[in-house]
């Protein structure tokens, strides 16, 4: 870790336990407000307030992967989200499901008051990736119980994440909470695909989410040829997933991350927005990839793109 002291901002957070108001005992110690205290170490500059369970894949991953590709997130976290990082500076955000910090780091170099929160030891690398950035914090907790407080944030945002816990509709009633009346929330799941595809894939990784990691390292760089070919990289992930981007390395990371994970649920636009509207957002809006073309468009709304997704924004009611 370098030279920059995080003053950890305990703010928009609460003892995941009683739900008591935390203070910093000492540099390395959280305690909690609460009748019986509850203790949390902070351990290279990240409170832990839980461990990594069944997640450690993902610990692996973002660890092992360098995926930061400054030009490229910008534009994912637009066409994800529906704003820019600019347009959150000076604002209170959550990213829950942080991962390697690719998306925390853009939002902290705006100028945003961040907590980024993961449950696995992909939060060592999101904090070296922010490194120089002291308002972005970057917590170790699990999203089926965070440590967040509620109505704080002004913008919430998850990525790529709620479908990799056991109880996504709780894990999305948690993040929902956090948000302030009148902040937003942008939520991207993995969209549900036909029945083939759903069986195919389930039976495909039934066999790879227990696999030696060696075996499935050499599984996900073997898939980066398919989807080095063209013609092949359209038709055959359509059959079995496999990454189609343009870098070989972001198609090795993009493998490991659908083939490794213990948990994979796969959602439909419907069942999004009715989450957002039990949790009392206003008027979903349906966040579509940026990638243009009527072929596409067909498949994507033909729910044929194994991988892609459902994506929406909306807004807390006041
Ligand atoms: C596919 S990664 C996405 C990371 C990041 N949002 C991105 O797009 O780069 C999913 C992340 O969700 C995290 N995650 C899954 N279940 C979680 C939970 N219950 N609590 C906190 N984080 C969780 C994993 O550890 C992993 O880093």
């Amino acid at each position: 870790m370098n030279s920059i002291t995080y003053s950890i901002d305990l703010s928009a957070l609460r003892c995941p336990r009683c739900h008591s108001d935390l203070l910093l005992h000492e540099a390395e110690l959280i305690r909690c407000q609460g009748s019986v205290t509850h203790e949390f170490p902070i351990v290279r500059a990240i409170p832990r307030f839980a461990g990594e369970t069944y997640i450690e894949s993902f610990g692996v991953q973002w660890n092992r992967y360098e995926v930061i590709r400054p030009e490229m997130d910008t534009v994912t976290f637009h066409a994800k989200t529906g704003c820019w990082p600019q347009d959150l500076a000076g604002k209170k955000v959550l990213d829950a499901g942080v991962g390697g910090g690719r998306y925390a780091r853009l939002i902290g170099e705006a100028g945003a008051q961040l907590v980024g929160l993961d449950l696995s030891s992909a939060v060592e690398k999101a904090r070296k990736v922010c490194e120089d950035l002291p308002q972005v914090n970057i917590i170790q907790a699990d999203l089926l119980n965070p440590p967040l407080s509620e109505s704080v944030f002004d913008f919430a945002y998850s990525i790529g994440v709620l479908h990799h816990c056991p109880d996504p509709r709780k894990a999305f009633a948690q993040v929902a909470k956090s948000v302030k009346p009148g902040g937003q929330l942008a939520v991207w799941l993995y969209r549900r695909n036909t029945l083939p595809q759903e069986l195919i894939n389930k039976a495909l990784r039934a066999v790879t989410t227990r696999l030696p990691d060696s075996v499935l390292k050499f599984w996900s760089k073997l898939l980066t040829i398919p989807g080095g070919v063209p013609g092949l990289k359209q038709t055959g992930s359509k059959l079995i997933n496999f990454s189609t981007f343009e870098d070989k390395h972001l198609r090795l990371c993009d493998n490991y991350d659908w083939y490794a994970p213990k948990y994979q649920s796969h959602h439909t636009l419907a069942e999004l927005r009715q989450w957002y509207l039990e949790e009392g957002f206003e008027e979903p809006r349906e966040l579509r990839p940026e990638k243009a073309g009527r072929l596409y468009e067909w498949v994507y709304d033909h729910d044929l793109i194994i991988g892609s997704g459902v994506n929406m924004v909306a807004q807390k009611r006041s």
